[in-house]
């Protein structure tokens, strides 16, 4: 085959994921703002999204050994979505404002904040089953929702590069600094939890001043 016509395969493949993290962003970031209309403190601080790039979905693939007939259930984040939240609280009350969804199911939870992972990388997932409508009917298809807090998204972002540059292979003295750093991180989530009621108390008052 072609690479152009390869490439219009992955255009059509992804099609329906791309579809989804459009509506999923919208409907997640609507969260945030039924908060903000009724001055509440938002458990969302942004909400993000991508679609897997092709490039990655190969490598996946390749290094899991999933065959291209597998790929739509075995990859299970080419669309990705990722809520950041102020406070370790709030993540479980997203997760929670999730489950009472009717708009989609949820397939898989992993909580890896009670126990991190051995990278020191910390956050929610959600693997959910989304409906997408299409011109050919109702697609269902897998999408990966990530919750963690600033702070566990400030740590992940910067050892993603990490491990991009080091392309897996993180000398020694590198990963004992990151997951320093995560413990750090956890701790700064630890103590900012300990003042969240005064943070709260003086955004509010700033939010009076400024209406
Ligand atoms: P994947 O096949 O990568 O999805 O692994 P998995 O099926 O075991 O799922 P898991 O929930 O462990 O990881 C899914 C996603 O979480 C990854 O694609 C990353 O975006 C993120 N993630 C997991 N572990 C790490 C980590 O150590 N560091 C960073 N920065 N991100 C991670
Ligand atoms: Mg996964």
């Amino acid at each position: 085959m072609k690479v152009r016509e390869k490439l219009l395969k992955w255009d059509i493949f992804l099609a329906p994921y791309s579809q989804a993290v459009d509506e999923l962003k919208i409907k997640l970031k609507g969260m945030r703002k039924q908060f903000d209309y009724e001055s509440r403190h938002s458990p969302i601080e942004f909400v993000t999204g991508r679609v897997k790039p092709i490039t990655s979905i190969i490598d996946k693939a390749k290094t899991r050994e999933i065959l291209s007939s597998n790929i739509e259930e075995e990859v299970q984040d080419i669309a990705g979505l990722r809520v950041v939240c102020p406070f370790v609280d709030d993540i479980y009350e997203v997760v929670d404002m999730i489950r009472d969804r009717q708009d989609f199911e949820i397939v898989e939870e992993k909580d890896y904040i009670e126990k991190n992972k051995e990278s020191g990388y910390r956050s929610y997932h959600l693997v959910i089953k989304y409906p997408v409508e299409t011109i050919h009917g109702e697609k269902l298809i897998l999408a990966e929702i990530q919750i963690r807090t600033l702070a566990m998204n400030f740590w992940a972002i910067n050892e993603h590069s990490l491990n991009y540059k080091y392309s897996e292979q993180m000398p020694e003295d590198v990963r004992n600094r990151l997951k320093n750093a995560a413990e750090a991180a956890f701790r700064l989530d630890e103590e900012m939890s300990k003042i969240r009621q005064e943070i709260r108390e003086a955004q509010q008052v700033f939010r009076r001043k400024q209406d």
